[in-house]
């Protein structure tokens, strides 16, 4: 299946509700994401800002109210409901449906690019493709934020090989990425930050046997495994 078809399904059904109920009740790496994000934005005074690939924005829905976001997503589908569902409770938000890889935006047109789960479902040249994208809607002054699911962590690794093995697997392929770094210097982009959020999410994943994640969490004491959630971040100069 297409990557585009299975975050069409993924999504369909969802209705409004659904997407306050995630805004009321989010992961925990949305949770430390959103902290991450709200301190960029007060230290640097960011007005701007673009959620690439947002779904259903809950990232950008954990903002405060006070910066512009637009809401960027291929699915149109999920787009429409986006625009139903905040369009009272968020005045601060705009809506694009458009393609990743060519943003109908102007040069230097955001304070903050970022995104969460959509970049490692890409190959090495469309990563590097994304990312120049990113980088040339973003202002000079601003930040490009980006997050990935860490495979370097062994227990979400394990998971996924589980998960993919027995066909339990839900979304897109990911791919393995430590920082981006080759990425970003393909395209001249120095300055790569990176950081993992989120410890207690990596358990999680586990869930299908209590036996293997209680091994982890064992494990965890003598190996003090990274967390779920990478992060990168690059402040353009
Ligand atoms: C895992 S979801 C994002 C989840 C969301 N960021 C969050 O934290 O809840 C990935 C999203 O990326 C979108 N996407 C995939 N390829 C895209 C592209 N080329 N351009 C724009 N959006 C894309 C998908 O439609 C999907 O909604």
């Amino acid at each position: 299946m297409e990557q585009e078809e299975i975050w069409k399904k993924h999504t369909m059904g969802l209705k409004p509700e659904d997407l306050f109920k995630r805004i009321q009740n989010p992961a925990q790496f949305q949770i430390e994401l959103n902290a991450m994000l709200s301190q960029l934005i007060t230290e640097n005074g960011y007005k701007t800002a673009i959620e690439v690939g947002c779904e259903a924005g809950t990232s950008s829905a954990m903002l405060d109210k006070s910066i512009e976001v637009t809401l960027l997503d291929l699915n149109d589908d999920i787009i429409k409901l986006d625009q139903e569902a905040y369009a009272t409770t968020y005045p601060n938000f705009k809506y694009c449906v458009a393609d990743m890889f060519a943003m109908p935006f102007e040069n230097e047109s955001f304070d903050l690019v970022f995104n969460a789960g959509v970049i490692e479902h890409f190959d090495f040249d469309d990563r590097a493709r994304a990312i120049k994208e990113y980088w040339r809607v973003l202002k000079k002054g601003g930040t490009m934020v980006i997050a990935f699911p860490n495979h370097y962590s062994l227990p979400y690794r394990f998971a996924y090989l589980v998960r993919t093995i027995t066909k339990k697997w839900i979304f897109p392929p990911e791919n393995k990425m430590y920082n981006l770094k080759k990425e970003l210097q393909a395209s001249g982009i120095n300055g790569l930050q990176r950081t993992v959020l989120s410890k207690a999410s990596i358990f999680n994943w586990n869930n299908y046997s209590p036996l293997v994640n209680n091994c982890f969490k064992a494990l965890d004491k003598v190996f003090n495994f990274e967390g779920y959630l990478t992060v990168i971040w690059v402040k353009k100069n």
